[in-house]
């Protein structure tokens, strides 16, 4: 039987994870699965462990759940290793989102200031668990879901000798359901080719059965009163003429960059109403963890919907599965480009279709992307290589660059204004500054 490690195994998703390893396990034989966190996540990770034990119990699969402190011991001998880990907790995601919006810039987790500075936490830690993981479990795959996956990733391949890393996003699985809802039609029939970055991906073809649906989805999503999103997004639709001549499905995230005042305008109303995401969050999680108090609770309860999170175990339980099985059907992932996406580096992590294997994602090439996206993605590439490389040298003028070349922040001045506000607030967490 396999043995999967979590890393940040106290989060109020994990019931979303053994949901998905439970559905799975008659074609996915887990034997163990070690849940770890940090101390300060010590109460979370008992709390949300014993409903685990709870499901897999009710669920009468033989998965034995383990609850540790020590990522060593959840290490050791893994097959699987899943990060869902947030540096500083939900504390620090305030901080992310708050700062920024007081400086008139979008506060948001990972995308602009907010990403650069979720990146410069979280890269070292990563990079630790890489160093433990080729001594404890050399041959395990590393499954990162910690945002921003797609540069966490990319630190990784670039900066770590783990070689067998895939990230993971729910996004592109969120944006096939969501054309499935929209289409009427089962989820299993749509197909999406998907090109890009980590929250900036971008559907260049859409089909049911094979054959391409793309204009009658277009044309759909130029109807106001329908989108493509996720609860932690606020669509507004877009204007049906730019999405015409866009000609490529965005995603969600795209919100940020193609309609930066709006969601600017939106970020503050909602935190002058009741506070930024992560309070909302912070709300949610509260109640989560009452309910998974309750003993009588041994299912995910609908409640985890209102995260942003939805289908994360599907995403992850289908690699994992794939991977092991050997399976070579087409899923997103972050990996190496490898030149699968021709004008973009090609040891740079991009998030592409691919097929799964045993020796991991083969992206299927792209060529060059569309001139009318290749500009922003290019913008959001140079951006992350930056941001790694400041998270890696703990280099100031590197990390001001991230910063301004950033395309939600306005100048260099507030971009430094911003940066040196942010790295005093998380310096707990920036050992490298
Ligand atoms: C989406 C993104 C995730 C992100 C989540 C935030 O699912 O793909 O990367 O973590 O939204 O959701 P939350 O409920 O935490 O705001
Ligand atoms: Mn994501």
């Amino acid at each position: 039987g396999l043995k999967i490690a979590t890393i940040g195994g106290g989060s109020s998703y994990t019931p979303e994870l053994i949901e998905g390893f439970i559905h799975y396990y008659n074609e996915l034989p887990v034997q163990e699965i070690w849940l770890v966190d940090v101390v300060d996540g010590k109460e979370k990770l008992e709390i949300v462990g014993n409903l685990a034990k709870r499901m897999v119990k009710k669920a009468g699969v033989p998965i034995e759940i383990h609850l540790t402190l020590d990522r060593k011991e959840a290490l050791k001998s893994a097959d699987f290793v899943t990060t869902q880990f947030r540096v500083g907790m939900l504390e620090a995601r305030g901080k992310d989102e708050r700062i920024p919006l007081k400086h008139g810039v979008i506060g948001q987790e990972t995308n602009g200031p907010g990403g650069l500075f979720k990146a410069l936490r979280t890269i070292p830690v990563i990079l630790d668990i890489c160093r433990e993981m080729e001594e404890l479990c050399p041959n395990a795959w590393l499954i990162n879901f910690t945002n921003p996956a797609g540069m966490v990733t990319e630190a990784v391949l670039r900066f770590s000798n783990i070689e067998k890393v895939v990230g993971l996003c729910n996004v592109p699985i969120g944006m096939e359901m969501g054309v499935a809802a929209l289409l009427g039609v089962d989820p299993n029939r749509v197909r999406i080719d998907f090109a890009g970055l980590n929250h900036m991906v971008y559907g260049l073809d859409v089909f049911v059965d094979g054959i391409s649906v793309k204009e009658q989805v277009m044309t759909l999503l130029t109807d106001p009163e329908k989108s493509i999103t996720m609860q932690n997004i606020h669509a507004m639709g877009w204007e049906p003429e730019f999405l015409k001549a866009l000609n490529v499905l965005p995603c969600p995230y795209h919100n940020y960059y193609y309609k930066s005042g709006e969601m600017l305008a939106e970020e503050l109303k909602n935190y002058q109403e009741g506070g930024t995401r992560a309070e909302v969050v912070k709300k949610l999680e509260a109640e989560l963890f009452e309910l998974y108090k309750n003993p009588e609770l041994a299912i995910k309860p609908p409640q985890l919907e209102k995260r942003g999170g939805a289908y994360y175990s599907e995403a992850a339980v289908r690699l994992i599965h794939s991977i092991y099985t050997d399976k070579r059907d087409i899923q997103t992932v972050n990996t190496r480009n490898n030149g699968a996406i021709s004008n973009l580096p090609s040891d740079s992590a991009v998030e592409v279709s691919c097929i799964i294997t045993s020796v991991g994602p083969k992206p299927i090439a792209v060529g060059e992307l569309p001139m009318q996206v290749n500009g922003l993605v290019q913008q959001i590439k140079s951006f992350e290589r930056a941001a790694i490389n400041a998270a890696i040298s703990g280099d100031y003028g590197t990390a001001l660059l991230a910063m301004t070349i950033n395309p939600l922040v306005p100048s260099d001045r507030i971009a430094k204004v911003i940066l040196d506000e942010m790295l005093e607030a998380h310096k707990r967490y920036l050992p490298q500054f």
